[in-house]
């Protein structure tokens, strides 16, 4: 790493007009630089409102920041994620390079001071993410690594797939990113609205909200939130359950509203015993206007085989197009071995346009230390 390159931790301002905001928006928009020069579109772009909003001190995770300096431009980017509530084991970990200063040892600089911070936080497993598109002529034979759960690969080729192996993380999982077009799909998607069995006979009610839980709903949607956390495959990946309750939800709430965001709901009740049986989750950013987010959608398993993944993912796409008519195009990941998910998702006309490798490595403490002994 050249003699000029610092490595400086981040002070998180309390607002972005802050005398003091001056690198965190930097580092904002070079992670939006580095997002856009990975996957090609700015279909992810984090406003910095949002990205401040997130790494602000909240009593479930704690982020911590650090840049690479050049003179007087911020060039990299590192930060740690530090789960408070459940999971005090993990840490993520998550480094980034501007694409014009890397192989300089700017990642590995970024990164050790990283580790630094969750060892001494008592961390003994990391995480951490790549993204890898979708090429029109594929990857080369013989030059992808498959994922331990079988399903997967992503190039060996890639710079972040070299870095996490020279670092020693594992390639657990890999995550299909999937698009639908919903000018481009509309056909198929009236058919599915057109196939679905009348609500009115189901066993089963579909309920909606924007943002807030109804109060009534609050303790059994968090519930469903924390069978959520471990209900997804999560391959080789030490997550373990997330401890939701209501509280946790109207936190989550409060920072998608302070970021800019918004969000659908649709949940599946049971008529008779009134028991919530799954639900499905839309998110948007007004600064991504013609983008939203698909993210959970869980039906518990005594509830299965009624149709109700699709249901309800269908009715919440209903709301988004009367809610957000600005939305083109929704983006969902689901792991590549979650074959029920993504059939509903391949029915409804998903297509894949990248894959997520999900890395992870077990922390060895050294000898002297006891695991989860402090350093710092
Ligand atoms: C991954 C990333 C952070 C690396 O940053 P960097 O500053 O280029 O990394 P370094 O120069 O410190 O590289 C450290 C080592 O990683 C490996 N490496 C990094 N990039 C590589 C590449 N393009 N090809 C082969 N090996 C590579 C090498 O072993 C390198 O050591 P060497 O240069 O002495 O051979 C950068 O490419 C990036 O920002 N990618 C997008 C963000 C991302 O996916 N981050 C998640 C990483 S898990």
């Amino acid at each position: 790493m050249g003699l000029n390159v610092q490595i400086e931790v981040l002070s998180i301002p309390g607002s972005l007009t802050a005398p003091d905001a001056a690198d965190f928006l930097a580092a904002a928009e070079l992670v939006n630089i580095i997002e856009r020069h990975t996957t090609g579109t700015d279909d992810f772009y984090q406003p910095p409102q949002t990205q401040l909003v997130r790494a602000m001190p909240q009593p479930y995770e704690q982020t911590l920041l650090a840049i690479a300096r050049q003179d007087d431009r911020v060039i990299g980017r590192a930060r740690v994620t530090l789960p408070l509530s459940d999971n005090t084991h993990l840490a993520d970990v998550l480094v980034q390079v501007h694409p014009d200063h890397r192989r300089r040892g700017v990642g590995l600089a970024l990164y050790r001071w990283a580790a630094a911070q969750a060892v001494a936080a008592g961390r003994t497993t990391f995480s951490s993410w790549s993204d890898h598109p979708v090429t029109a002529d594929g990857v080369p034979a013989g030059r992808e690594l498959p994922a331990a759960t079988g399903s997967g690969r992503v190039p060996l080729d890639a710079p972040s797939v070299a870095f996490a192996m020279r670092l020693g993380f594992q390639l657990e999982q890999v995550e299909r990113m999937s698009v639908l077009n919903l000018a481009g799909e509309r056909d198929r998607l009236d058919a599915l609205y057109r196939a679905q069995r009348p609500m009115e006979s189901s066993p089963y009610e579909l309920l909606s909200w924007r943002n807030d839980v109804p109060a009534p709903l609050l303790d059994a949607y968090a519930a469903l939130r924390r069978t959520m956390s471990t209900a997804v495959p999560l391959g080789g990946m030490d997550f373990r359950e997330e401890d939701w309750d209501g509280a946790r939800v109207r936190h989550e709430e409060e920072q998608l509203r302070a970021g800019g965001g918004h969000m659908l709901v649709t949940v599946a009740r049971h008529r008779s015993t009134g028991e919530l049986a799954g639900h499905t989750v839309l998110e948007h950013y007004p600064a991504t206007a013609a983008v939203a987010i698909q993210n959970d959608t869980l039906v518990l398993p005594e509830h299965r085989g009624h149709g109700l993944g699709l249901s309800l993912k269908l009715a919440n796409l209903r709301l988004l197009r009367a809610e957000w008519p600005t939305v083109q195009r929704i983006h969902t990941f689901n792991a590549a071995e979650n074959g029920p998910m993504l059939s509903i998702n391949e029915a409804m006309g998903f297509v894949p346009a990248s894959y997520t490798a999900q890395w992870q490595l077990t922390v060895t403490p050294p000898a002297n230390q006891l695991p989860g002994e402090r350093t710092a």
